[in-house]
């Protein structure tokens, strides 16, 4: 996971990296670094916690003035969060200092062997270990620091974005990738590097993406790319076209909350230019020259992790009812593991918000290499995940900052929901009559989104009344059983409630044993095909004395008399609802998590992408 970020040019770079770092302390947070090289040499400042403790710290030190400078944000994987095992890390001389984002899976041989030769180790750290290795290569061949890596990059097994500055070369910045993404802005006479695009776009929105197993070397203002078998490549520059805007909070409290109400305009984003619902109209650029491929699919393989696997549960549902094409939907950390079966007539669909999940990009790989067609439903732009697919199509969200992922789940729905209905048009299983009704229906989502989220005042209410609660049951059937386990999902990880989301139906197989007066019950009821079920449901938890939070249709009247508290959202077409459902059930645990005092933005022991397995 972690953060990184460095500038080499002619502004001072402790505030640009500073900056940058606390632009992507979503990715990790639990301790901070600097590097800087001036008359003093090269120094290393570094603390446990977030950025803000760094910047306190350095409040006790002079001459940080540098032109250079790398900086890191962790998330631990390899030793406890504290100072001395925050980045950067020091050669054993002290000429070269590291970051390092990703795993290093043969460290501990390679510690052995150093160990052996005499070297020493603070840290308990992966990180620390390539770095020394690295060393040791470049003093016993007598070689440039950059042949150095290069020869080291073949020896270790992981994942890495990496930075090196050099004591003896102020001009110079090493960096390399594999598996970790890494970004570099060109600026005039200036260089940036970060793990994403977002400490980069204030200052020049011209990027290079660095690829696996390419080396690059800034020196004296200039930019060459290598692969690691020492090939030169031609650094492509692509135009940025985020807004600066966009990553910052907007006078919101939270970004989670600013990203929950932006969710009308995100939609409407990701619709644009692709549904014209008057004309009968829905292109999908991505997909359009594979489209024969989709369209003749035997199978449709789901795979993501986290909230992006409920968007893929709720894909499965869309696909089977309107394409009639059968559907897997797999953890990706599981798929890849366990030697599926996967062939050539497989269309793999690989969802992810950030581009990096470390899980989802090795399922890919490995279907990939089984002959399978891969399409990415991706929200950032130039990350790993669009990269290494055949095809996709972004979800056009914008930038979400708020760990808790909320606008690019009904983002990643609603390009989903595109791609359902333009298969079922295409192979004839949807009528034309009801692809036209459905294509009217979709278009006015935005909209009911929008009267959804002005329930905000009611679920606050309910949120002040539950935010003690030790546990919840989130409860749904059909299309609103993803949002029961999104609703859980999101509760868990941003207040720390313990939370399960159920099909509504198996709550008499085993969860309806917790049911007491102390348990409330969140049931997704609206008027769908299965609403006669839930309300049965609902009924058995009323009879053992559960406390129902229900979100049903406006107009509602049976819950009503049933439920303690209703929520009641438009009415939609049953494919669609999740869309809507959903955001009741974001602010309830966003408002439950502040209540709580808990760090909604940034959840204990989470990072924003999981680059690591
Ligand atoms: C969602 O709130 C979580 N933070 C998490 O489950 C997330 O959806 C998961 O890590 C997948 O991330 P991705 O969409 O970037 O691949
Ligand atoms: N493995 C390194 C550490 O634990 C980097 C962690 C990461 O990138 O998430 O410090």
């Amino acid at each position: 996971m972690c953060g990184i970020v460095a500038y080499v040019g002619q502004q001072e770079a402790l505030p640009i990296i500073i900056k940058g770092l606390k632009r992507l302390e979503y990715r990790g947070y639990d301790s901070a670094g600097i590097a800087l090289l001036n008359s003093d040499g090269l120094s290393v400042y570094k603390k446990k916690g977030k950025v803000s403790e760094l910047e306190n710290h350095l409040n006790g030190f002079s001459n940080l003035e540098s032109k250079i400078g790398i900086g890191h944000t962790r998330w631990a994987t390899h030793g406890e969060p504290n100072d001395v095992n925050a980045h950067p890390h020091y050669s054993s001389s002290e000429k070269f200092a590291m970051i390092h984002n990703g795993i290093i899976e043969n460290y501990d041989v390679l510690k052995k062997d150093l160990m052996n030769k005499g070297y020493q180790f603070q840290s308990e750290t992966d990180s620390e270990v390539f770095i020394k290795f690295i060393e040791d290569i470049y003093v016993n061949n007598h070689i440039s620091l950059e042949e150095a890596v290069r020869l080291a990059l073949h020896k270790v097994v992981g994942a890495y974005a990496i930075v090196i500055m050099n004591i003896e070369e102020p001009d110079t910045l090493i960096a390399a990738r594999k598996g970790s993404p890494l970004v570099i802005g060109v600026g005039e006479k200036e260089y940036f590097l970060a793990s994403d695009a977002t400490p980069i776009i204030e200052y020049t929105n011209q990027v290079v993406y660095l690829d696996d197993y390419e080396i690059a070397v800034i020196r004296d203002n200039k930019l060459q790319i290598k692969t690691i078998e020492n090939v030169e490549t031609n650094p492509y520059i692509n135009q940025l076209e985020m807004e600066l805007e966009a990553i910052e909070k907007g006078g919101y409290e939270h970004f989670m909350l600013k990203e929950i109400n932006e969710q009308p305009r995100s939609i409407a984003d990701c619709m644009r230019g692709r549904l014209d619902a008057k004309n009968g109209r829905l292109v999908l650029g991505g997909l359009r020259d594979y489209m024969n491929k989709f369209q003749n699919a035997d199978r449709i393989i789901i795979t993501a992790c986290g909230t992006s696997w409920h968007a893929g549960l709720v894909a499965e549902y869309l696909f089977e009812e309107f394409a009639r094409i059968p559907v897997e939907v797999e953890y990706a950390s599981e798929f890849r593991y366990r030697n599926p079966v996967i062939s050539e007539k497989d269309f793999v669909i690989a969802i992810s918000q950030s581009g990096e999940t470390a899980d989802t990009l090795a399922a890919i790989e490995l279907a990939k290499s089984k002959g399978a067609t891969i399409f990415g439903v991706c929200n950032v732009v130039g990350s790993s995940i669009p990269r290494a697919t055949h095809a996709g199509s972004y979800t056009h969200a914008g930038p979400e900052i708020g760990v808790a992922s909320t606008k690019a789940f009904t983002a990643q729905i609603s390009v989903l929901t595109m791609m359902a209905l333009k298969l079922g048009y295409q192979r004839g299983t949807l009528s034309e009559s009801r692809y036209m009704q459905l294509l009217g229906e979709l278009e006015t989502i935005p909209s009911k989104v929008e009267r959804a989220l002005k329930l905000n005042d009611k679920v606050k209410e309910i949120a002040a009344a539950y935010k003690d609660s030790r546990n919840f049951l989130y409860l749904g059937r059909g299309y609103n059983f993803p949002v029961a386990l999104e609703g859980a999902l999101k509760l868990k990880e941003i207040s720390y409630i313990h939370a399960e989301g159920y099909p509504a139906a198996e709550m008499k197989h085993g969860p309806i044993a917790l049911i007491d007066e102390e348990m409330p019950v969140v049931f997704i009821a609206t008027k769908d095909s299965s609403y006669e079920k839930v309300v049965s449901n609902i009924q058995e938890v009323k009879a053992r004395k559960g406390k129902i939070i229900a979100v049903v249709t406006e107009g509602d009247t049976t819950v009503k008399h049933m439920a303690d508290h209703v929520i009641e959202i438009p009415e939609t077409e049953e494919a669609f609802v999740p869309l809507v459902a959903v955001v009741p059930l974001q602010q309830l645990s966003y408002h439950i998590a502040v209540m709580r005092g808990c760090n909604v933005d940034q959840p204990r022991n989470l990072a924003k992408s999981v680059t690591v397995e």
